[in-house]
C-alpha cells in the first residue's frame, strides 16, 4: 500500500487530498496525469463514477460510429507522447498496432476508443468507486468560518456516504435535453443517449413495420435515423428537423485550430462580449451538425429510394424539414406528434402517429448547479448564475472564503469561458495537467512546468496492482496511485 504525506484526519474523519466526481475521460485524463506528474507523491484521490463500470455513452455505441477526432488528441498524447497511456501504446499492447496502420484513418471506432479508455481505466480500479451516484456537495467550515474542507454525500445501492475532500472536481458530463412539449419519462419516447438500451426492447421485432419518429438535426440524429432504418428493413423512419438540411461539420484545418491546448488562454482572454460571438461563429464545428460521410450515406441510402419509387409511397426512410414539435400526446399504443410545418411560405399543422420517438436533441451541462447549491454561499455573488471560474478551472470563490488548500474544479461545463474543446476530448491531455499543476503544484511538485507538461518518468511508476479491491462502493480503501 502506498504511504499518504498529507493530512488525512479531520476531526477524526478521513480526508481526501481529492475526490473527483464522476469517472468518465475527463477524471479518466486527471487520473492519468495524477499518476504521471505525480509518481512519488501519491495523494489520497478516490474517483466516483455512478455507471457500474467505465463506458463511453454506452447508449450511442452504435455498430460502426466513428471518433470525431483523431486518435493523437488520446488521454495523454498532447501532454506527454511517451506516457504509457497512449492510444498507440494500448494498441501495442492489444497487438493491434500494425492492423490499425493498415486501416489508414484517424478515427478509430467508438467501439474501439472506448476499449482503449477501459484499458486505461483498469488500472485506477482501485481508486475508483463505480455504481455510486454523487448527490451534493457542501463546504465545511474550520472554527474561523472558513470552507477548508468539502462533504461529498453520495448514495450507492440505496446506502449513503460522505467523504471529506480538500478539493472536488466536477465532471459529470451533459445531462439529455428533451424539446419543450415532451413528456420527462414516457415509454414510447427515448432520448438518442439511451438510444441501445431502450429501443431493442422497445421495438423488439426486427421485421415489424414499425413507425419511427427521430427529432434532431446533429450527429446523435442522423446516426440514429441511419441505424433504425438498417435494423429494422420494415420500419418507417421519418427525421424531423428544423432547419432546411443536414448539414456537415466543419473540421477544416484553420477552423480546427481553435481546438488546439493553446486557443484555451487565447479564448480564455477574450472579452465575455467576443467569446459569444466567437462560439456562436464556430457552433458548426460541433452541435446541430453531422460528419459528411454520413449524410453522404443517407443521402445514397434515400436517392436508392427515389431510383426505385419515384412517387416516394413506399419510402422506409423520410426526412421533413421545416418542422416543429409543437404538441405531444399518447395512447396505449402509439404516441401523436403535431408538428407545425412550413413550407414555401406556407405554415400547416400535421399530426402524426408513431409507435417510438426518439428525441436526439442534445444535452445540456448544468448539473454541477445542483449538485454545488450548498457552495453558492461562498461566492462573493451568491445569486450569480454561474459559478466564476479561473483559467485553471477553479471556482473563484468569495476573498477569504475557503482556504488556499481547498477548492472546486469544474470540468466540462466551461464552453463560455474555456470555448468549444470544454465539452470534448480535444484537450483533455493538457488540460487534466492543467487541473493536476493547479492543485498539487508545490514543492513536491518539482518535476511539472507551468504549462502542465510531466518530464520523464521514473521507469519504476507503476498504476493499480494486485491489492486493488475492485470497485466495493462502501468502504473503499484508496490508498492513492502507485
Ligand atoms: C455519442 C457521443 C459521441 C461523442 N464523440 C465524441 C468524439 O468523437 N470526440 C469528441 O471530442 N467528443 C465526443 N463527444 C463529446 C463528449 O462530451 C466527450 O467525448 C466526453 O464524453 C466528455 O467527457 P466527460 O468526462 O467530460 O463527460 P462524460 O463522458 O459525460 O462523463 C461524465 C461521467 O460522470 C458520470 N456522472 C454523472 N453524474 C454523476 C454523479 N452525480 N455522480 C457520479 N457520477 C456521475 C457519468 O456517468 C459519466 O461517466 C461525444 C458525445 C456523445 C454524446
Ligand atoms: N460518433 C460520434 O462521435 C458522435 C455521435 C453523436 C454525438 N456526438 C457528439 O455529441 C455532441 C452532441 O451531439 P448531438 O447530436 O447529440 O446534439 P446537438 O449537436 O446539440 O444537436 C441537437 C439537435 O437537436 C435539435 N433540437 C434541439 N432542440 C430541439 C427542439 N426543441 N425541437 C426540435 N429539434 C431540436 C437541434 O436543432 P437545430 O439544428 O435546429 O438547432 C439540433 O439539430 C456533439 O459534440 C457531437 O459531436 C458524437
Amino acid at each position: 500500500m502506498g504511504h499518504y504525506n498529507g493530512d488525512s484526519q479531520h476531526d477524526g474523519e478521513e480526508v481526501y487530498d481529492l475526490i473527483c466526481v464522476g469517472f468518465g475521460p475527463a477524471s479518466l485524463a486527471i487520473a492519468i496525469a495524477i499518476h504521471e506528474m505525480l509518481p512519488e507523491r501519491r495523494p489520497k484521490v478516490l474517483f466516483l463514477e455512478r455507471q457500474q463500470q467505465f463506458i463511453w455513452h454506452a447508449g450511442m455505441l452504435l455498430p460502426g460510429s466513428k471518433m470525431q477526432i483523431s486518435f493523437i488528441k488520446d488521454l495523454a498524447t498532447l501532454r506527454d507522447p511517451r506516457s504509457e497511456f497512449t492510444f498507440l501504446n494500448y494498441l501495442k499492447e492489444k497487438n493491434r498496432l500494425l492492423d490499425f496502420i493498415n486501416l489508414g484513418t484517424f478515427l478509430p471506432l467508438r467501439e474501439e476508443y472506448n476499449d482503449y479508455m477501459q484499458w486505461c481505466a483498469s488500472k485506477f480500479n482501485d481508486v475508483v468507486s463505480y455504481g455510486e451516484t454523487v448527490t451534493l456537495v457542501e463546504p465545511s467550515k474550520d472554527n474561523a468560518g472558513k470552507a477548508n474542507r468539502f462533504v461529498v454525500h453520495s448514495k450507492a445501492g440505496g446506502i449513503e456516504e460522505r467523504r471529506l475532500a480538500k478539493r472536488v472536481v466536477v465532471a459529470v458530463g451533459g445531462r439529455p435535453v428533451l424539446p419543450k412539449p415532451m413528456p420527462e419519462y414516457h415509454p414510447r419516447v427515448v432520448h438518442s443517449s439511451q438510444y441501445s438500451s431502450r429501443v431493442p426492447q422497445a421495438l423488439s421485432n426486427l421485421d415489424a413495420s414499425y413507425r419511427v419518429a427521430v427529432i434532431g438535426a446533429g450527429q446523435s440524429a442522423a446516426e440514429v435515423f441511419s441505424d433504425v432504418s438498417s435494423r429494422y428493413a420494415n420500419a418507417n423512419t421519418t427525421l424531423f428537423i428544423r432547419g432546411d438540411a443536414l448539414k456537415p461539420s466543419d473540421d477544416s484545418p484553420f477552423v480546427n485550430e481553435i481546438f488546439n491546448p493553446s486557443a484555451t488562454d487565447k479564448f480564455f482572454q477574450t472579452p465575455a462580449e467576443e467569446r459569444h460571438q466567437q462560439l456562436v461563429e464556430n457552433r458548426a464545428t460541433n452541435y446541430s451538425v453531422v460528419r459528411l460521410e454520413l449524410i453522404e450515406r443517407i443521402y445514397h441510402d434515400i436517392y436508392v429510394q427515389r431510383l426505385r419509387d419515384p412517387s416516394g409511397a413506399s419510402w422506409k426512410m423520410n426526412i421533413r424539414n421545416h418542422s416543429q414539435l409543437t404538441g405531444f400526446s399518447s395512447s396505449n399504443d402509439h404516441v401523436t406528434l403535431r408538428m407545425s410545418h412550413h413550407e414555401n411560405g406556407v405554415d400547416t399543422v400535421e399530426d402524426h402517429e408513431f409507435d417510438l420517438v426518439i428525441v436526439a436533441t442534445g444535452y445540456a451541462r448544468d448539473m454541477h448547479q445542483e449538485l454545488l447549491a450548498p457552495t453558492k454561499s461562498l461566492l462573493e455573488d451568491p445569486t450569480a448564475e454561474r459559478f466564476p471560474i479561473g483559467r485553471d478551472y477553479k471556482v473563484q470563490f468569495g476573498d477569504g472564503k475557503v482556504s488556499a488548500d481547498a477548492g472546486i474544479y469544474l470540468q466540462g461545463c466551461n464552453e463560455v469561458t474555456h470555448g468549444l474543446s470544454d465539452t470534448l476530448l480535444s484537450v483533455l491531455a493538457v488540460r487534466a495537467g492543467e487541473v493536476v499543476d493547479s492543485i498539487f503544484n508545490d514543492k513536491h511538485l518539482s518535476n511539472v512546468h507551468t504549462n502542465g507538461h510531466a518530464t520523464k518518468l521514473p521507469a519504476s511508476s507503476k498504476v493499480g496492482g494486485p491489492q486493488s479491491n475492485g470497485n466495493g462502493h462502501n468502504g473503499i480503501s484508496a490508498n492513492g496511485y502507485h
